[in-house]
C-alpha cells in the first residue's frame, strides 16, 4: 500500500521587510543577503499573526468534508510554540472545526519536528489505512535585533494532510537518521529570540546530513543517481547550495551527473519567505513541485531535515501520477505575490514588540488573513475568524 502527502497548503503573513533595506541600515553590500545568502524577503508577521493564525491559515484550504471526517490526529509541529503546556495544535483544531474524536499533539525538536510527524504519521496510516493525519508546520523564526542572523528571519506554515493512497507523493520505506547533543541554534525558556552559534550551525547541517545519507543508504535508500531531484532543510537557500555540494562530493561518481538544476527549483518560496524553521523543508518541497516546468511523475525526490541540537533525517518520496491537479500553485503564487513591502521601522516594531505577550491585550486589527488572534486575556489566547 503506498502511503503519503495527499495534499499541501501553505500560508504566509501578508507583509515583508525587503533585505535590501535591511542591508542598507545594516551599511553592507546587499549582495551578500541577497547572493552570499540566497533571500531576498523575510516574511513578517503582524501583531495579531501567530503560529496558530499561520496554522489555521494553511491547514483551512485542503480540509474539505471528507477529510475533516476521517483526520484522527492532527500534529503541530513548531520550535516558536505559544505555550509550555497546551498544544498550539488545539487552538487550530476549535477553528477548524476538527472533529472532538481525535488526538492532538505539538512536536518540538527545532527545525526537524514536522519530519518526526510525517514519519510517525506515515507507520499510523499503514497500520489504519482509512485515517488521515493532519501535519502542520508553523513557525516564525526570530533572531536578536542586528545579530547576524537577522537577515535570516522568516515566518509561515505549511499544511499536508498524509494518507493511503496520497495523491501528491509516495513516502518510500527507508531513511536514514543521525542524533547529537550539540549547541549550535538552541532558544532558553523565556527568550524570544533563538541564540546560535551560526558558523559551527552550518558545519554540524552538513555533518548531520553526511551521516544521515549513509544511514539512509545502508536502510536499503536509492542511491544518488537514482534521485534525479533534492530538497534540502533550507534556513537560507544558500544553505541548500553547501548542502548539495556536500552531498556530491560524498558520492564522487554518481554526484558528477546531478547539476544544480535538481535542487534549484526549491529555493524560488524560501527565498522570498525566510527561514520558517519547520515548514522550511517543505516549503522546500512545495516550490519544487509547483515550479519546476517538468513533469515529475514518477521521479524520485531526495529530502534532507535538519532540525539543531542536532537530529538529521534523509529520506524519499516518489511523485504520483496527476500530482499537478492537486496542487493550489496560483492561490500560492498570489498569495506570495500581493504581500506588502513594510518600513523598517515597522518591521522592527511588528517582530520584536509583541503586544500578545501581555496579560490583558485587545489586538488592533492588522492582519486580513481568515485567521487572527483577537485579544489575550488573563494570559489566555482568543482567536477569530476575520470577517
Ligand atoms: N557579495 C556576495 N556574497 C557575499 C558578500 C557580498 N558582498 N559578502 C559576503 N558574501 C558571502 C560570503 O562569502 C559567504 O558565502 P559562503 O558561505 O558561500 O562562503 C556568505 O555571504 C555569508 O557570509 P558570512 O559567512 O560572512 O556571513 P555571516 O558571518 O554574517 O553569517 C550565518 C552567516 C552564519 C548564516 C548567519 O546569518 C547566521 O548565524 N544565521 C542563523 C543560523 C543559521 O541559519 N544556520 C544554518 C544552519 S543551522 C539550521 O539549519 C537550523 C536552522 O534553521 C536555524
Amino acid at each position: 500500500m503506498n502511503v503519503g502527502i495527499d495534499s499541501i497548503s501553505l500560508c504566509v503573513p501578508e507583509s515583508f521587510y525587503p533585505l535590501t533595506d535591511l542591508a542598507e541600515k545594516h551599511g553592507i553590500d546587499p549582495n551578500k543577503y541577497l547572493y552570499g545568502l540566497g533571500q531576498e524577503k523575510m516574511s513578517v508577521p503582524s501583531p495579531d499573526e501567530d503560529i496558530v493564525t499561520l496554522a489555521a491559515g494553511a491547514a483551512n484550504p485542503i480540509l474539505t468534508d471528507d477529510v475533516r471526517a476521517s483526520i484522527s490526529t492532527v500534529i503541530l509541529a513548531t520550535e516558536s510554540g505559544i505555550d509550555q503546556s497546551k498544544s498550539a495544535g488545539l487552538f487550530v483544531h476549535g477553528l477548524l472545526g476538527i472533529k472532538s474524536n481525535c488526538r492532538v499533539i505539538e512536536f518540538k525538536q527545532a527545525c526537524y519536528g514536522a519530519t518526526a510527524a510525517l514519519q510517525m504519521a506515515t507507520d499510523m496510516v499503514r497500520q489504519r489505512p482509512d485515517e488521515k493525519i493532519l501535519i502542520i508546520a508553523s513557525d516564525i523564526a526570530r533572531y536578536e535585533q542586528d545579530s547576524l542572523g537577522e537577515c535570516t528571519q522568516g515566518a509561515g506554515a505549511l499544511a499536508m494532510v498524509i494518507s493511503a493512497n496520497p495523491r501528491l507523493l509516495n513516502l518510500h520505506h527507508a531513511h536514514g537518521t543521525h542524533s547529537f547533543d550539540v549547541m549550535d541554534f538552541w532558544r532558553p525558556n523565556g527568550h524570544k529570540a533563538a541564540q546560535v552559534d551560526g558558523h559551527l550551525s552550518i558545519e554540524v547541517y552538513l555533518e548531520s546530513m553526511r551521516q544521515a545519507w549513509s544511514n539512509y543508504k545502508d536502510n536499503g535508500g536509492h542511491q544518488l543517481s537514482e534521485l534525479p531531484w533534492l530538497c534540502f532543510h533550507q534556513p537560507f537557500t544558500k544553505m541548500s547550495k553547501k548542502a548539495f555540494t556536500a552531498l556530491k562530493e560524498s558520492e564522487p561518481q554518481q554526484g558528477a551527473e546531478l547539476t544544480d538544476l535538481s535542487y534549484e527549483h526549491s529555493l524560488l518560496y524560501g527565498r522570498q519567505i525566510g527561514n520558517t524553521y519547520t515548514a522550511s523543508l517543505y516549503i522546500g518541497l512545495l516550490s519544487l513541485l509547483e515550479n519546476n516546468p517538468q513533469d515529475l511523475t514518477e521521479q524520485n525526490i531526495g529530502l534532507f531535515s535538519y532540525g539543531s541540537g542536532s537530529v538529521g533525517e534523509f529520506f524519499s518520496a516518489q511523485v504520483v501520477p496527476g500530482y499537478r491537479q492537486h496542487l493550489r500553485v496560483k492561490e500560492h503564487q498570489e498569495m506570495l505575490s500581493n504581500r506588502q513591502a513594510l518600513s523598517h521601522e515597522k518591521y522592527t516594531s511588528w517582530f520584536y514588540q509583541s503586544l500578545a505577550d501581555h496579560e490583558n491585550q485587545v489586538m488592533p486589527k492588522f492582519s486580513n488573513r481568515e485567521f487572527r488572534l483577537e485579544k489575550v486575556d488573563g494570559f489566555r489566547r482568543v482567536y477569530g475568524v476575520n470577517t
